[in-house]
This record gives C-alpha cells, sequence and structure tokens, in this order.
C-alpha cells in the first residue's frame, strides 16, 4: 500500500510567536515586538546580500560613539531595526551599539519594551561579504523613564537615571537572539525555554523553523580567538592558549577557526562546540566587545543552550553594566571549554 507521506510540518516564526503566546509563555505585546525584529531582518538580510549592488558597501563618512568608522550600512540597518520597532508601538526605548545615548519612542502605546541591539555585526566584512549578523535584547518596560527628552543627544539627570533603567544585567532578560547574514539567514532566539533557530525561505520570504532546543556540546576542540592580540595577553592567556596547541596524546590539538563576526563566529560555538574569546588586552582594558547588546544576549542564548558566558572571572549574565556601552572580556561556549580556562592557575600567583 502507498506509504503514508509524512507531510513535513513547516512552522513559521509567526505561527511558532503565535504558539508561544498562546501557551502563555510570552505576551501578546512581546509577540509583536519579536515579530517586528524579524521583519527588520529580513530586510537587513536582503540589504547585506545586495550591498555591492546598491553601493551600499564602503564607509559612511562618521564615526560613531565607539569611535569606528561606520559603515554605510551600519547606519541603513540601525534605522531599519529603529524604524521596525517604531512601527511596532510596543517598544518604549530602544538602546543601540550606533546611537549615543539611548532613545524614546514616543509612539510606544503599550508594551513599552527596552530593546538594546547591535544592528549590524561584524560590519568590517562587509565589503568582503563575510558573514555578519545583528545582536538584540529584550527587557522589561520601565515607564518612569524618558532618555534624552530634548532630543539634544545629551542626557540631564532625569535622563540619566534612564540609562540606569537601561543598563540591567542580563540575568533580566525577557528574550535574546541573533540573526545571521550568511550562506543562510538564520534567526536564532530564546524566549526563556531553550534557543531555537528559524531559516529564511527564500522561496516566500518566511523564516521556517529548523532546530528546536538546541544543546551546545558540553566540550569542542575549536577555539576561536584574535591571536593577532597574542603578544598583548596576560601570561595565563597566552598558556591558555599555548596548551590549546598542544597534541597531546590523541596527536591532534584544537583547531583554530575565527572570522571577526561574533554572530557567525558564535553560531559556529554553538552548534559545533569549542570556545570564542575576546579578552583584555594592554591596548583594550575591557577587552571590545560590548555588554548590553553584544555579551549579554550572546551569553543569554548560550546557557539557555547549555552552555556558559564569562568574563573569565564572573558570569556576564551577573554583570549589572554602568554604562550603556561599556565592554566587558568574553569567553563563551562548552561548559568544559570555558572553565578550563577559568581555572587555569594564574601564573603570576
Ligand atoms: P561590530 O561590527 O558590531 O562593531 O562588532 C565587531 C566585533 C565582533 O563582531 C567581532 O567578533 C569582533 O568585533 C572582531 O574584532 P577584531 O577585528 O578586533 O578581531
Ligand atoms: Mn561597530
Ligand atoms: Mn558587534
Ligand atoms: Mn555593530
Amino acid at each position: 500500500e502507498s506509504k503514508k507521506s509524512t507531510r513535513f510540518e513547516l512552522i513559521t516564526l509567526t505561527s511558532w510567536l503565535l504558539k508561544q503566546e498562546q501557551a502563555g509563555v510570552i505576551d501578546a505585546e512581546l509577540t509583536i515586538v519579536l515579530s517586528s525584529i524579524s521583519m527588520a531582518c529580513k530586510q537587513i538580510a536582503s540589504l547585506v546580500q545586495r550591498a555591492s549592488i546598491s553601493n551600499l558597501t564602503g564607509v559612511q563618512g562618521a564615526v560613531n560613539i565607539q569611535g569606528e568608522d561606520q559603515k554605510k550600512l551600519d547606519v541603513v540597518s540601525n534605522e531599519v531595526f529603529s524604524n521596525c520597532l517604531r512601527s511596532s508601538g510596543r517598544t518604549g526605548i530602544i538602546a543601540s551599539e550606533e546611537e549615543d545615548v539611548p532613545v524614546a519612542v514616543e509612539e510606544s502605546y503599550s508594551g513599552n519594551y527596552i530593546v538594546v541591539f547591535d544592528p549590524l555585526d561584524g560590519s568590517s566584512n562587509i565589503d568582503a561579504a563575510v558573514s555578519t549578523g545583528s545582536i538584540f535584547g529584550i527587557y522589561s518596560p520601565n515607564d518612569e523613564c524618558l532618555p534624552d527628552i530634548d532630543g539634544d543627544a545629551t542626557l540631564d539627570s532625569a535622563e540619566q537615571k534612564c540609562v540606569v533603567s537601561v543598563c540591567q544585567p542580563g540575568s533580566n532578560l525577557l528574550a535574546a537572539g541573533y540573526c545571521m547574514y550568511s550562506s543562510s539567514v538564520i534567526f536564532v532566539l530564546s524566549i526563556g525555554n531553550g534557543v531555537f533557530s528559524f531559516s529564511l525561505d527564500p522561496m516566500y520570504g518566511e523564516f521556517v523553523l529548523t532546530q528546536e532546543n538546541i544543546q551546545i556540546p558540553k566540550s569542542g576542540k575549536i577555539y576561536s580567538f584574535n591571536e593577532g592580540n597574542y603578544q598583548m595577553w596576560d601570561d595565563k592567556l597566552k598558556k591558555y592558549i599555548d596548551d590549546l596547541k598542544d597534541p597531546g596524546p590523541s596527536g591532534k590539538p584544537y583547531s583554530a577557526r575565527y572570522i571577526g563576526s561574533l554572530v557567525g563566529d558564535f553560531h559556529r560555538t554553538l552548534l559545533y562546540g569549542g570556545i570564542y574569546g575576546y579578552p583584555r588586552d594592554s591596548k583594550s582594558k575591557n577587552g571590545k566587545l560590548r555588554l548590553l547588546y553584544e555579551c549579554a544576549p550572546m551569553s543569554y542564548l548560550v546557557e539557555q543552550a547549555g552552555g556558559k558566558g564569562s568574563d573569565g572571572h564572573q558570569r556576564v549574565l551577573d554583570i549589572v553594566p554602568v554604562e550603556i556601552h561599556q565592554r566587558v572580556p568574553l569567553y563563551i561556549g562548552s561548559v568544559e571549554e570555558v572553565e578550563k580556562l577559568e581555572n587555569k592557575p594564574s601564573i603570576s600567583g
């Protein structure tokens, strides 16, 4: 008799979010915020794919508060993210890598969530069409503050208070995720009940569920550091890295993989196991990555997947930011690999 064809049930991100809302895991407002973020990511995906066709490669000609030469797509993707969140009507405040200070979203009329984001991560890779991404985190609303209400890009004391309310520890995150713009466009999300990934089906422009409850391997022999900074690292870290290169009894040392996009390097680490690190060094005392919209969202995700996110001494999610663009060292990935680094006896005693 004919084999009953098991129709592969295509679950779109939209229908998955609605299911989570019906199950009471998220409320209707957060569902709308997440849906508007996925809309922004689809738009950025198409801008990235066509960057060299639409003359969107290269620099904008401005320097952001990080002191980085903004790429054209840094600016455009920041506008795409801000506009999508604004039109969702459920976002009260946004804090972005590309904005000096937190920005109040006037049109919000319910929900008033706080959304932090890196609109284009790894943007130095754009001109060479190497993977990039967007990273986001969502915190509960905090109605009593209105940042930068006079719009003069400086903060008076009331507005400064608002920065404090945006500056919440990652342990307060309600949801976090990223979209990776690579050979596939993959939206990875957690709303507190595991990590799920959705691949963009170019046939009809929808994110479809491709992986549920992703668990990072407990260990992995891949390390992802920019070893160009080796000479500027402390002795303990140098020893840790040297030991990874020791072939040991198996005769096989660790493999080095580093593409210079946190989203791409993290996604590979999440699926294959291993460790990604951006240490402090003699030049950058707190490393390079920003706590609020890079380290905390990624640490939230890796913990949801059974991994670990550390600054070398403490859990990233326990760190309370004091400044929205604050940087921290980041070591993230398989539990055994992060603990191997943390437990390395410090040579300087
Ligand atoms: P962004 O492009 O958002 O500024 O982030 C870049 C970050 C991160 O994506 C990447 O891992 C790291 O910078 C690469 O830094 P180096 O070029 O110093 O290795
Ligand atoms: Mn940047
Ligand atoms: Mn980044
Ligand atoms: Mn960025």
